[in-house]
C-alpha cells in the first residue's frame, strides 16, 4: 500500500469505528421546542471526514439533509469577522463561555447586555445584526452565499424548518430586544432575529458539515473547490471561540476529553476541526441536556481518538 492508501484506510477504519461506537450508544431526545425537529427520525446516524486536501469519507446517512441550527453560528461569525475584523468581533461579541444554556437571558443580564460569545443565541443574534446589508433580504443573501462557499455547493433554506422556527422563536425575540436595549444589537432587533432564524433553518448533509469544517482546517480555503472563503488570520480566533463555547455547558468536558474545537446544533449535527489536517462531522438527532447530539459526540470523539488527534 502507498502512504496515501494507508492514510485513506486509517480514516475509513476510524469513521467505521465512530459509527459503530455511536450505534451502540443510546439515550437523548430530539429537540422538541422547535416542532419540526421533533419529527426527524431519531435513528438516523452519519459520520463524515473531509481532509485539508479535499478527500471525502462518509458512512451511514451521510447524505441526509438536516437543519444546521447553531452550527450556522460559526459561519456567520466568520462572515462578520471578514467584514469588521477579529478585534471588533472580540470587542462586540466576546470570546468567553457563559457557563449557562445556549439561550440564556440570565447570561446576558449578568453582563449588562453584552453577549459573551458569538456561539450562544445572544451573541449570534448580535452577529446577525452586524451582517452588512440594507435590509433583511440582502443580509440573508450574503449569509446563504457564505454558507454555500464553505460547503462548496449551493445551500438552501428549508421553508418548513424556517416556518416552524419563526412561529416559535419568542424567546430569541426577547433576547434581541434585551440586546437592543443595551446597545448591543446593531440593526433592527426583529430583523436580526429573522435573519438569525433563517441561518439556522438551512439544510446540510454530514458531508457538507465536514467540508465546511475542512475549510477551517485548511486555513480558510475550501479544500474541495479550492476557493479562499475567509482570511487565514481569522481561522485561529474562530477555532478559539469553538473551543470555549462550541458545546455550550459541555464545552469544558469536551475540551478535557476530546481536545478539539467543535460546534453542535439542536438539529443533531456536530462538527470538530483538526487544524491543518481535517474536519470530522456527525449527525444523530437525539440530544443531551446541554443540546448536543448524544451519538454525534460519541462518533466524533471515537474518530479523533483513533486518528490520534487532540490539540492538547
Ligand atoms: O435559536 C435556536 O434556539 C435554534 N435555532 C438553534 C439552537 C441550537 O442549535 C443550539 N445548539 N445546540
Amino acid at each position: 500500500m502507498t502512504q496515501t492508501e494507508t492514510g485513506r484506510a486509517r480514516i475509513e477504519e476510524a469513521i467505521a469505528a465512530g459509527y459503530a461506537a455511536a450505534q451502540a450508544t443510546g439515550g437523548g431526545k430530539n429537540a422538541d421546542y422547535i416542532p419540526f425537529l421533533a419529527s426527524v427520525p431519531p435513528d438516523l446516524l452519519a459520520v463524515a471526514v473531509v481532509t485539508a486536501e479535499g478527500q471525502v469519507f462518509k458512512t451511514g446517512d451521510a447524505d441526509y439533509a438536516f437543519a444546521i441550527e447553531s452550527i450556522s453560528k460559526v459561519f456567520t461569525l466568520a462572515l462578520v469577522m471578514e467584514a469588521i475584523g477579529a478585534s471588533a468581533v472580540h470587542e462586540k461579541l466576546g470570546a468567553d463561555p457563559t457557563g449557562l444554556p445556549f439561550n440564556s437571558v440570565i447570561a446576558l443580564e449578568l453582563h449588562q447586555g453584552k453577549p459573551l460569545s458569538p456561539l450562544v443565541n445572544a451573541g449570534a443574534i448580535a452577529a446577525a445584526s452586524l451582517v452588512a446589508g440594507s435590509d433583511a433580504e440582502s443580509c440573508w443573501a450574503s449569509i446563504l452565499d457564505n454558507q454555500s462557499r464553505f460547503a462548496g455547493r449551493p445551500i438552501a433554506l428549508s421553508p418548513e424548518v424556517n416556518s416552524s422556527e419563526q412561529a416559535t422563536n419568542f424567546h430569541n425575540r426577547a433576547i434581541a430586544w434585551l440586546l437592543y436595549s443595551a446597545g448591543t444589537c446593531y440593526s433592527d432587533p426583529m430583523r436580526a432575529v429573522d435573519v438569525y432564524t433563517r441561518q439556522c433553518s438551512t439544510l446540510v448533509t454530514t458531508v457538507d458539515l465536514a467540508t465546511m469544517g475542512a475549510t477551517l482546517a485548511s486555513g480558510g480555503v475550501n479544500p474541495v473547490t479550492k476557493e479562499r472563503v475567509i482570511a487565514g488570520d481569522h481561522v485561529a480566533p474562530i477555532l478559539a471561540e469553538m473551543m470555549m463555547e462550541g458545546l455550550y455547558t459541555s464545552s469544558g468536558d469536551w475540551a478535557f476529553n476530546v481536545g478539539l474545537p467543535a460546534k453542535s446544533g439542536v438539529g443533531g449535527g456536530i462538527l470538530a476541526v483538526v487544524p491543518g489536517k481535517l474536519a470530522i462531522a456527525a449527525f444523530a438527532p437525539p440530544l443531551d441536556d446541554a443540546g448536543n447530539s448524544v451519538r454525534g459526540q460519541v462518533a466524533v470523539a471515537k474518530v479523533a481518538e483513533i486518528l490520534g488527534y487532540n490539540l492538547f
